[in-house]
């Protein structure tokens, strides 16, 4: 099986080209820009999602038969400052990978977020009503649109994404674990909720999907549903820092340009029951991986004077 993976460089794309290399699938990683140095070597593509004839070439190229599309423009408040490029790359980019998907008969995993609703009502499952605060979850949920128009599709709506790779940009546990180092508090909002999700588990758990049979939309994400203060608490209780380093705030005192949705927690009962070996770690399994992953590459915590 040929494999496209779009935002192959990305954190959640780094980690699907590397399982699906060593599922044994023929892969090709594709982005704007080539991978770190230091990133799992695999054939790449350039390729531009707000370029349609990009597009379409990258797919000529490739000619695949299953596509993961995790490439997107995910920096929520950047897509508030920059509305026409996220509309450009979440909502037309994903429409031409949709149409070349049709053109070449091939199945496609799109990745989508918990933002799609508005947060008032969580936990939401697949059915629940869609309701975008800000440009990032408007856009996203164009391209769900867009992706529901094809026979053999997937949309994988996942939430707070985390972990490490080569290159990428930064994400919540690796923000925090950099105040921490420093011995600096770090502010963690009580007031909104979701599902962490490490990135390498999301990666096993979309991989399963896609070599399914499943079609529509999904829900894939960390089994733990918890506010980000906790989250953060237990991140820091699992990689040796004080959790009474994390100051508990109200997401209203933080000043971004995009809302925030408050209770996005995402029931994963659909993907248990459908796709039974895609197991979603709790936080504490995932956040002791990544810990794994890092060790060596952080610096020592600060231990209280007692413990030296
Ligand atoms: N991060 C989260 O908390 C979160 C939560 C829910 C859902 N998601 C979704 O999960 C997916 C992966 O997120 P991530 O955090 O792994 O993203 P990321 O690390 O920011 O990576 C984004 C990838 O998209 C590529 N890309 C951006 N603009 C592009 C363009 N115009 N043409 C082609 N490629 C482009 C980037 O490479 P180049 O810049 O080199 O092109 C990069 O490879 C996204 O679809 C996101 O919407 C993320």
């Amino acid at each position: 099986m040929r494999v496209l993976v779009t935002g192959g460089t990305g954190l959640l794309g780094t980690k699907v080209v590397e399982l699906a290399q060593r599922r044994g699938l023929e892969t090709f990683s594709a982005a704007r820009r080539p991978p770190a140095p230091e990133a799992p070597p695999a054939p790449f593509m350039p390729l531009d999602l707000t370029n349609r004839a990009s597009v379409q070439a990258a797919f000529e190229r490739v000619r695949p038969n299953l596509v993961i599309h995790t490439a997107a423009m995910a920096d929520v408040d950047a897509c508030e400052r920059e509305p026409e490029l996220a509309w450009a790359v979440n909502a037309e980019g994903t429409t031409y990978v949709a149409e070349a998907c049709r053109v070449h008969d091939a199945r496609l995993v799109y990745v989508s977020t918990d933002y799609v609703f508005d947060g008032t009502a969580g936990p939401y499952r697949e059915e629940d009503a869609t309701n975008p605060l800000n440009v990032y979850a408007e856009t996203k949920l164009a391209g769900e649109r867009a992706v529901a128009m094809l026979p053999n599709a997937i949309t994988a709506r996942t939430a707070v994404l985390y972990g490490w790779a080569p290159g990428i940009r930064s994400n919540l546990v690796l923000w925090l674990l950099d105040r921490l180092a420093r011995g600096e508090p770090a502010p963690a909002a009580t007031d909104q909720a979701g599902s962490p999700t490490l990135a390498d588990n999301l990666a096993e758990m979309l991989i399963a999907l896609a070599v399914g049979r499943q079609t529509g939309v999904y829900h894939v994400a960390g089994a733990t549903m918890t506010d980000r203060y906790r989250f953060c608490r237990l991140a820091a209780e699992v990689f040796g820092y004080d959790p009474d380093l994390i100051r508990p705030i109200r997401s209203a005192e933080i000043s971004r340009p995009a809302r925030r949705p408050a209770n996005v927690a995402l029931v994963i009962d659909k993907l248990r029951r459908d796709v039974p070996e895609a197991r979603p770690l709790a936080a504490r399994e995932a956040l002791e991986v990544l810990r794994g992953q890092l060790t060596g590459r952080l610096p020592r915590p600060r231990l209280p004077d007692g413990d030296r």
